[in-house]
């Protein structure tokens, strides 16, 4: 959450690559975006805006910037509402700094600053760090002393970078918690430092990545540099990697919207990581399987619980990894430990995952980013094949969790069946549009499902809240009398995921429930149905959806390209941004 970024050049025209870092950082947060830079005078500007980086990038045009040093954020609200005086970046005495993660000392040090006569204008936990470098800077500390000396003084999680008028050639950087790369340009012309791949993918073709307690300088000399310290002030070369992401990987291909381009990737996500996957993990060595993750990576982990425990007869647990690092979690003997994590950045994620390698057990990472921070550090990693996901919901990413999951359990994929019933509702002539003008205007929204289709319902629901910011729950179909059927009523749609498998019979009784209460239905089955609803099709108060009919085990993936089409639908219809719904970011770096 947050990103930030910093460019040191030879060229006076670091706004530029600034604001398209920022553009291309925007998933991880949009309340507030700003810069600061040094001007032809070494003298430090500030340029702040509440809400999208465009109105940033449109002011700043406006200014003909010619600036050698600058750094930008791209703020996802935690410390302080949104507002300019809130926005990063955030300066003291000639010091500017962005700064992603929580600084959870900082009423002691604010008490302190105070005291020594500083003059607070935000609310944040940030402006403690700039105004803590510029003190030590004030008792004749040089610019990296200073910003070394304040960083260990800082509690909390950070990247943060900085930079000072009096030594314009220079940008510090820290990471704790927060990841942090660093990287130059083919040309040797401009240094930068950023929160991801992803914000230098036009700029540096080799990045490298900080590690926990690492500091960086960028220095122009002869030629632009970096050196990266150790938290015990070591010089130490850290390995550098490509910057894998491409041009292509960023743009949205003649698509309205990420979301909408990375849905219609769904199919040839499944095909790539199907044919990239080597992996040759026994699973049937362990006992136990725990898989841990958030959001939609939760999900997908429920998911393969049915699956795993079906196939391999192996219990499975699956937790959210922010309850489990927070308990006394017991081990059980012989157990696998999953976490799953599409960023591969999420902080409950990894600290859950530290929990458990300080437990002595080995951990397997599945993530889509092989240089994140969870894949860095578990003892094995799985990748998933989704490419760069930029919509803030994810999609293809789940599609290739679940894949790799099922992959690990069952060896005879049949890929083509795969990817078909991924097809088959691309391309297939559902009126999503008509769809979503009938759930949109609902008080509230279910998702059922049993089985392997009730994971499927909890992420078809968080999708439709994320997007359409409309209350909807993902529920077994079977527990929906016992207590949530008192909702029901005509303005109520609920979903009803019900393909032609060993549920079916049951799922559809549950649908009658509701329907006995004036709730409205839209029923989600297979075509090799038809003939079984007994009527239900006839009721004015249901809308049927027919999908191809499938093998049990491939169906899961047609649903969940149908959920997603659906959630993408209903947003458009009630005219929201879907790459960016409001108050939330991708990269969920903070608890
Ligand atoms: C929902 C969504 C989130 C993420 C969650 C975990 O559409 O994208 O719920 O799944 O924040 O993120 P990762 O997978 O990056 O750990």
């Amino acid at each position: 959450m947050c990103g930030i970024i910093a460019s040191l050049s030879y060229s006076d025209n670091v706004s530029k690559d600034l604001i398209s870092a920022l553009e291309r950082l925007e998933y991880r947060g949009y309340d507030s975006a700003g810069v600061a830079y040094l001007d032809d005078n070494s003298s430090l500007k500030r340029i702040r805006t509440v809400g999208k980086v465009q109105h940033l990038k449109e002011v700043l045009e406006k200014q003909h910037i010619k600036a050698h040093t600058g750094i930008g954020h791209t703020r996802w609200a935690t410390h302080g509402k949104v507002t300019e005086s809130n926005a990063h970046p955030h300066t003291a005495d000639g010091v500017a700094i962005v700064h992603n993660g929580i600084i959870e000392n900082y009423q002691e040090l604010k008490k302190q600053l105070v005291n020594e006569g500083y003059i607070f204008e935000s609310e944040t936990d940030t402006e403690v760090i700039a105004k803590l470098i510029a003190s030590h800077i004030k008792t004749g500390e040089q610019f990296f002393e200073a910003f070394q000396k304040s960083i260990s003084e800082l509690v909390g999680t950070f990247a943060i970078v900085a930079i000072y008028e009096k030594e314009p050639d220079i940008l510090l950087g820290a990471k704790k918690g927060s990841p942090m790369a660093v990287g130059l340009s083919p040309d040797k012309q401009s240094g930068y430092i950023a929160s991801d791949a992803v914000a230098l993918s036009t700029l540096a073709n080799e990045l490298a990545y900080l590690e926990e307690g690492d500091i960086v300088v960028v220095r122009k000399g002869r030629q632009l540099s970096y050196e990266i310290f150790e938290s015990n002030g070591q010089s130490i070369r850290r390995e550098t990697v490509p910057n894998k992401v491409s041009l292509d990987d960023v743009s949205k291909k003649g698509y309205d919207s990420f979301m909408l381009k990375e849905i219609f990737e769904e199919a040839t996500v499944a095909r790539r990581t199907y044919e990239k996957f080597n992996y040759d993990i026994d699973i049937s060595e362990f006992d136990n399987i725990s898989i841990i993750a958030c959001g939609t990576s939760y999900y997908a982990g429920a998911v393969a619980k049915y699956w795993i425990e079906d196939i391999a007869k192996i219990h499975v647990d699956v937790e959210i990894a922010s309850e489990f690092r927070y308990r006394n979690p017991v081990f059980a003997k012989n157990s696998l430990y999953i976490f799953i994590s599409q960023s591969g950045e999420t902080i409950d994620t990894l600290c859950a995952m530290r929990l458990v390698k300080e437990a002595g057990i080995k951990t397997l990472a599945l993530v889509n980013v092989d240089t994140s921070s969870i894949a860095r550090e578990a003892d094995f990693v799985l990748k998933t094949e989704a490419g760069v996901e930029i919509g803030v919901a994810s999609t293809k990413a789940f599609v290739a969790q679940i894949l790799s999951l099922l992959m690990l359990c069952y060896k005879n994929i049949d890929i083509k069946a795969v990817e078909l019933s991924i097809n088959a509702v691309l391309n297939g002539n559902y009126d999503f549009t008509r769809l979503a003008n009938k759930i949109k205007n609902s008080r509230s929204l279910f998702y059922i499902g049993r089985g392997v289709s009730y994971p499927i319902a909890l992420e078809g629901a968080l999708k439709i809240k994320e997007l359409s910011y409309i209350s909807a729950e993902g529920y077994p179909a079977g527990e929906i009398k016992h207590g949530p059927i008192a909702i029901i009523d005509e303005n109520v749609y609920t979903m009803a995921l019900a393909p032609y498998d060993k549920y079916f019979d049951k799922t559809i009784s549950n649908t009658q429930e509701i329907l006995a209460r004036n709730g409205k239905i839209l029923l989600i089955t297979t075509s090799d149905a038809k003939d079984l609803l007994h009527g239900i099709d006839k009721n004015d108060n249901v809308e049927c959806v027919f999908l191809p009919p499938n093998s049990p085990l491939y169906l899961p993936f047609s649903l969940t390209t149908f959920i997603h089409l659906l959630a993408y639908y209903t947003a458009n219809a009630k005219g929201h941004d879907v790459d960016k719904p409001r108050n939330l970011a991708k990269s969920v770096t903070v608890e």
